[in-house]
């Protein structure tokens, strides 16, 4: 099992999984769900390396540095701990 953390919560994700529904518990925005809105950007505070790689649609939406859309993002193993943007 994965964890995704945020300040006062913690919620576990099986590894490989996509990490949305964590994000939406932890209070993230979660509009479209497939990488064309924006809405549910992230800034990953420890952990990037147990995320996925960042995919075409996050680039698109201006992610860089420790940005990554919550609805794209799949946990491979471990922990990460991220904070809403918006
Ligand atoms: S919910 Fe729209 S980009 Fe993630």
């Amino acid at each position: 099992m994965a964890k995704v953390k945020s300040e006062d919560k913690e919620i576990e994700v099986k590894d490989g999984d996509f990490i949305k529904d964590a994000c939406e518990e932890i209070g993230v925005i979660i509009a479209c769900a497939d990488g064309t809105c924006g809405v549910c950007k992230v800034e990953v505070e420890e952990g990037m390396e147990n995320l996925n790689e960042i995919n075409e649609a996050e680039k698109e939406m201006g992610c860089e540095g420790n940005e990554r859309l919550g609805c794209q993002c799949k946990i491979k193993k471990g922990e990460i701990k991220i904070n809403p943007v918006f």
